[in-house]
């Protein structure tokens, strides 16, 4: 072929780039229908696994959360993808920024722990202007998210019947501490909920009071399902093409945790509760659920034991569970072969009445071992078995950091911490864990990129006071 000239060249690049050009256009003109699959929905993508968007991506949250259950709930949704944009009172925030505070100035890590992912404005929703904005945020995000004392919402004048009014579409999601019903207007805290759950009660030893437990099943726990009442109300909103009121009292969540408790009130009418080591200390049940102590809460017994060092780390202990299929293997490694065919050993039920004699002799074993030795050991024999980890040993846990369980996150005004990652591992969906935002960090960028204010409009609202805090007052006035 002979050399073309330049001129050539271009207007044949030129007409190149025009059919690939028209390709895009005909491909982007495909019929809808030839797009999916024979069932209606889309395709499986061809992108590689975790490179397809992030689960939520596309739902907006507008998260009026503080303290701990809601701010829990929507760090999820911010972990799998959700824009959530945090509303906080201007000049104050949520009230954990300040709460329990390790370096002066900076946010607390009570805030920082549970707002990661998040945008942060600041909006008085009192403030005639603020509300304004506010109705603008509800017409536009997908879920409204709140765990106010009761009332508090419809006071703001955001009842479910306006902001449905406003967005048809719209997700109402609160935490309250109750249900309907005689507390419904209680305000709640976590211990509350752990009381008033059912969680207290059977919490503990025997002989003690009542325990609340270090897990937080209230303000955490609640936020869990609440998320999960969410993306519920989001998937159906693709039949219904409305969205709903979801509701989590943390009396129920905590409930729902401790059903196996629910479970043993009913067994316990028809005799004594068996696998609770008091049954074989012969200690008569009384009308409730008793506190266990460190009894399995299955049908497995188990018991926390010494381990090496018990006397001077509080944490040397290890939960060994004596699964009934690995009776004899545990028998070997303890040194009480006789007890593989000793009638009063060789069979569950007759070990329940000497469930503590049992205990003491593992425990003879495990005192000779680290924790981490007894777990090598006895997992290699599938015995199951768990050592009780400090926080310290599960800070510099590697392992916990290499799957993202625990992330260490830059913050500009307290430099590195710790934080737990999403929980929850999506093969698609890599979690999205980010620094929590400063105090209405965002407020500039809402306002404009996702409001559509323009930047004189910005100007009147900061005018207005409705994203600011209010000035103090001059110490004269005050005083
Ligand atoms: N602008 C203006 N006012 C705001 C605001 C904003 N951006 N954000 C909140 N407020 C106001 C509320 O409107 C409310 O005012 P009101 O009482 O005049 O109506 C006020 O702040 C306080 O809200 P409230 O929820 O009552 O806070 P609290 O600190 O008194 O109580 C709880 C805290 C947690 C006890 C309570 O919110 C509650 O019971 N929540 C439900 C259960 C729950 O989630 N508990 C666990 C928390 S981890």
């Amino acid at each position: 072929m002979a050399p073309r000239n330049k001129a050539a060249k271009a207007k044949s690049k030129a007409a190149a780039k025009k059919t690939a050009k028209k390709v895009i256009k005909l491909k982007t003109k495909k019929p809808p229908a030839k797009a999916a699959a024979s069932n209606g929905l889309p395709r499986p993508s061809s992108k590689p696994w975790g490179q397809a968007g992030r689960a939520l991506e596309g739902v907006k949250i507008l998260d009026f959360t503080h303290v701990q259950s809601g701010p829990t709930c929507t760090q999820l949704l911010a972990y799998m993808g959700a824009d959530v944009i945090k509303v906080e009172r201007p000049g104050i925030g949520d009230i954990t920024r300040g709460q329990l505070r390790d370096v002066k100035g900076a946010d607390s890590l009570y805030f920082t722990m549970l707002n990661g992912s998040k945008r942060s404005i600041t909006i008085d929703s009192k403030h005639a202007k603020g509300k304004e904005i506010l109705e603008r945020l509800v017409k536009l995000c997908d879920v409204l998210v709140e765990n106010f004392a009761p009332g508090a919402l419809d006071r703001m004048g955001l009842t479910f019947e306006h902001i449905h009014k406003l967005n048809p579409r719209m997700v109402v999601a609160s935490v309250k501490g109750f249900g309907p019903g005689p507390y419904e207007d209680c305000k709640v805290y976590e211990n509350v909920a752990q009381c008033a759950g059912g969680s207290a009660s059977t919490t503990g030893f025997r002989e003690g009071p009542p325990l609340v437990t270090g897990a937080q099943i209230g303000d955490s726990g609640t936020g869990v399902h609440l998320a999960l009442g969410i993306v519920s109300a989001l998937y159906q909103r693709i039949r219904t093409g409305r969205g709903q009121k979801v509701l989590c009292a943390m009396q129920d969540g905590v409930l729902n945790l401790a059903r196996v408790k629910l479970r043993d009130q009913q067994r316990l009418k028809h005799g004594p509760l068996t696998e609770y080591s008091q049954y074989g200390e012969g200690v008569p049940f009384g009308v409730a659920v008793p506190r266990a102590g460190n009894d399995s809460g299955g049908g497995q017994p188990g018991w926390i034991l010494k381990c090496k060092g018990w006397e001077n780390d509080p944490d040397a202990y290890i939960y060994f569970i004596t699964q009934a299929p690995v009776w004899g293997t545990i028998c070997d490694l303890i040194g009480k072969p006789e007890w593989k065919t000793d009638p009063d050993y060789a069979t569950p039920p007759a070990r329940l009445p000497r469930l503590r004699q049992i205990f003491d002799t593992i425990e003879q074993w495990t005192m000779t071992k680290t924790k981490f030795e007894v777990m090598e050991i006895c997992n290699k024999q599938d015995i199951p078995v768990g050592p009780i980890l400090s926080m310290k040993e599960i800070a510099e846990e590697p392992s916990l950091r290499a799957t993202g369980t625990v992330v260490e996150v830059d913050h500009p005004t307290r430099g590195k911490y710790l934080t737990v990652g999403n929980p929850i591992k999506l093969s698609d969906s890599p979690a999205d864990v980010r620094r929590s935002p400063l105090l209405g960090e965002h407020t500039d960028e809402i306002l404009a990129k996702v409001l559509g204010y323009s930047a004189a409009d910005v100007v009147e609202i900061k005018a207005s006071g409705a994203i600011t805090a209010p000035e103090k007052p001059a110490k004269a006035e005050a005083a």
